[in-house]
């Protein structure tokens, strides 16, 4: 029998802030789902900085949304009802997929993966042991190479990424790890709780400042997620064959005009620094090596994190614009269902 699912649309490309007048929740009638194909009712929608690229309409690693259409991105649901000749899922199961930003998905069975909810709750799926988790993971360990005894530098450390790379470089030997993010409470969840050396809230005083009192002798590794005045300060301590990993420029999202670059950059050459910037995509092969410290971590009670969460579909471009101005502590989603 066709059900209804509610999809937020882009209707008009924002410039800046995303506004109320760019997106439109319509409601569609979904069919039966067809051969191959499964019903999944969201129960968690991920809200992703890089969805602000995809409102634009300009050549990137993963296509513009188009106009008057659902948006997509991360999701967990339940699958309600599975079609002729799918094999391994059944009504009832937990799966991960990439067509959130609406209520309900048909599409084949093969683009949903299964997740284990004994081991962590469904959300957690679209952060910690998600995409975020990976990215945290593959950039810090791979992409900057991060050594024991490194000191290593988080921007956006109180954020889903940054979160997780301030623990996974404490847990694998970093002997400092100083994180950055916006007023005293995050600052104070990054030393409470993720167990940073020092954690600098960029709003009180310039970040390059304050960088160099916690880091006289400079840095090993910088993990960028902000861009801007953070990675200008960051190659400025980066010291000889540090290394710097480009996750993200979060602070020019929302920008209408190009951002100044660093006006520091003779720095790579004079201290042979590499900056090396990645996608998460690119890193399948961390998979398992990522899966197994954090099914380790988990265990022994090492990692933590924390959500930030709106409750239903119709807060979902609000709870966009409060992640691209710090709105979250930890990983922002969507609930819903509210006995998800
Ligand atoms: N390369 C990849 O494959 C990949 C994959 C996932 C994510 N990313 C990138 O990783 C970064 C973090 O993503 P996330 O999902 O973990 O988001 P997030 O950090 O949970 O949320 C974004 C955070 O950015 C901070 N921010 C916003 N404007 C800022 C500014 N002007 N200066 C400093 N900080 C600012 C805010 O925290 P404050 O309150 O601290 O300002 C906000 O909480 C983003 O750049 C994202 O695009 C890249």
């Amino acid at each position: 029998m066709p059900v209804t699912s509610a999809a937020w649309h882009l209707v008009r490309r924002p410039n800046g802030e995303v506004v109320d007048d760019d997106v439109a929740l319509v409601e569609h009638e979904l069919d039966d789902p067809g051969p191959g194909e499964v019903l999944v009712r969201n129960t968690w929608l991920s809200v992703d900085p890089y969805m602000r690229g995809r409102m634009n309409d300009a050549k990137s690693y993963v296509a513009p949304f188009a106009l008057d259409e659902p948006m997509d991105g991360g999701a967990v649901g339940v699958v309600e009802q599975v079609g002729p000749d799918v094999e391994g899922l059944a009504v009832g199961d937990t799966v991960l997929h990439g067509l959130g930003w609406r209520e309900r998905a048909v599409l084949p069975g093969r683009r949903t993966q299964r997740v284990d909810v004994e081991l962590a709750p469904p959300q957690a799926y679209l952060g910690a042991l998600g995409m975020p988790g990976l990215t945290a993971y593959a950039g810090l360990l791979d992409v900057a190479a991060m050594q024991e005894g490194d000191v290593v530098f988080v921007s956006a450390a109180a954020g889903a990424v940054g979160s997780l790379v301030c623990q996974i470089a404490r847990l694998k030997g970093a002997s400092q790890v100083i994180g950055s993010a916006g007023g005293p409470a995050k600052t104070q969840w990054l030393l409470d709780e993720l167990g940073v050396t020092h954690a600098l809230d960029y709003k009180a005083a310039p970040i390059r400042q304050q960088l160099r009192e916690v880091a006289p002798e400079g840095i090993d590794v910088y993990f960028d997620n902000v861009g801007g005045d953070h990675l200008e300060a960051a190659i400025g301590a980066l010291r000889l064959h540090g290394r710097a990993a480009l996750c993200g420029a979060v602070s020019a999202y929302n920008a209408t005009e190009p951002p100044p670059g660093p006006r520091n950059l003779v720095r790579l050459v004079q201290n042979r620094l590499t900056l090396r910037g990645f996608l998460v995509g690119d890193h399948a092969d961390a998979r398992p090596r990522f899966l197994t410290d954090m099914a380790g971590w988990l265990a022994e009670g090492k990692i933590t994190w924390r959500e930030t969460v709106t409750e239903g579909i119709g807060s979902a471009p609000e709870a966009f614009r409060s992640l691209l101005s710090g709105g979250n502590t930890g990983k922002m989603l969507v609930r819903l269902e509210p006995d998800s």
